[in-house]
């Protein structure tokens, strides 16, 4: 546990002075995000993107999406400039399509991008330090653009130099929460994209419960999904995260960035952070017109109590409720 106030964040060196107001620095041909912005935006990528588009996942086995090098290489190529650059990848996002889509290869492969929705400004930014800054690129990255492409690939932008700092409670929980997202989102997108819907209730119903208590082990901590409308009766939030749920319901309706909610209680440390819906999820969690009749008999047999139903994208599904020691 100790060790992990030693696992460190990524900080600014420098902090420019001469930002003006949006954290721009005008210059003759475009705008220059400042570091202190781009350490911002860097962390929205992380957050809301890493979960499909990592950039440690292996090259072919167990990945959802591309990593996040291969859009932006694909984009530089068709984008030039960083007004264009960012004004298609934000377009996208708002509406993944398979008519908008230039990825053409990684639609076949995991099916169009769901759509969910991102905290205002955070698309833009992301996109802008894409552009602009250099990104992690795995190691198979290079080879693999350059025999498609034909090319000779050198990544783009500056490197943002970075300091590193403690984590805060907040990063400790919000790490072990994505930590455990990743691993659950990538096996039931695997599911889905291998075997469809059905035999991926099938993985839910099996596996969710096994794999969170997992990487609680792992964690050394206590990692549960609650929620206020629950499939599971295990996963049934208590009072006082009931009352989380919904403060955490307004923020998301409102668009707001997210941040975790950290309540120090004696020697232990709980972390709150939302679970939100994208397309994707809908297949088993949305409205009955959007399950399919065979997934939605399944599930019923499955949970005669079932309340998690009826979502749209965007919305509070539950939450992360995350325990672990003081140190
Ligand atoms: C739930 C998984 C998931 C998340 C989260 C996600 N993506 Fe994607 N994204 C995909 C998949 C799968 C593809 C490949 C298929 C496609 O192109 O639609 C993709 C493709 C893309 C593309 C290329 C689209 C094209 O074909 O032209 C862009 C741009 C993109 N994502 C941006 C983002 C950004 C920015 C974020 C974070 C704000 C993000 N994605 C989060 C799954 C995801
Ligand atoms: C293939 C069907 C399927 C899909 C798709 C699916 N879920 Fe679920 N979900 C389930 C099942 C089944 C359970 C109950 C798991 C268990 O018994 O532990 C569940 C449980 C949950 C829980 C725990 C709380 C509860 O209600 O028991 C959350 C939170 C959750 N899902 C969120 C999501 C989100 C967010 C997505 C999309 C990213 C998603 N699910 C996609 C089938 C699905």
């Amino acid at each position: 546990m100790k060790n992990a106030l030693f696992l460190l964040l990524l900080f600014l060196v420098f902090s420019c002075n001469q930002n003006n107001q949006n954290g721009y620095k005008e210059t003759s041909d475009h705008k220059l995000m400042t570091d202190s912005v781009a350490v911002l935006a860097k962390i929205a990528m992380e957050t809301h993107c890493y979960l499909c588009h990592s950039p440690t996942a292996a090259e072919v086995e167990g990945r959802i999406a591309p990593p996040m090098i291969a859009v932006k290489a694909k984009y530089l190529k068709h984008y030039i400039s960083q007004e264009s650059f960012t004004s298609a990848v934000v377009k996208f996002v708002e509406n993944p399509t398979s008519e908008h889509a230039i990825m053409v290869d990684a639609v076949k492969k995991h099916g169009i991008m769901p759509k969910q929705d991102f905290p205002k400004n955070s698309l833009q930014q992301i996109a802008n330090y894409m552009y602009q800054y250099q990104i992690e690129e795995p190691v198979w990255f290079a080879k693999q653009w350059e025999a498609g492409a034909r090319q000779k690939w050198l990544q783009t932008g500056r490197k943002l130099e970075v300091l590193k700092t403690e984590e805060t409670y907040a990063d400790i929980g919000l790490r072990y929460a994505l930590g455990t997202k990743k691993i659950l989102g990538k096996n039931l997108m695997g599911a889905i994209q291998k075997k469809g819907t059905l035999e991926a209730l099938d993985f839910c119903n099996m596996q969710a419960m096994p794999l969170t208590d997992s990487m609680s082990t792992h964690y050394n901590a206590r990692i549960k999904r609650v929620s206020d409308k629950n499939r599971n009766p295990n996963n049934r939030a208590n009072t006082e995260e009931l009352t989380y749920i919904s403060q955490f319901k307004k923020q998301t309706s409102e668009k707001q960035e997210i941040k975790p909610l950290v309540v120090e209680k004696e020697n232990k440390v709980h972390v709150y952070y939302p679970i939100e819906t994208n397309t994707m999820c809908l297949q088993c969690h949305g409205k009955p017109q959007a399950i399919q009749p065979k997934v939605a008999k399944q599930i019923l047999k499955l949970y005669p109590k079932d309340l998690a139903i009826g979502y749209s994208e965007s919305e509070v599904r539950g939450m992360w409720s995350i325990v672990f020691d003081k140190n």
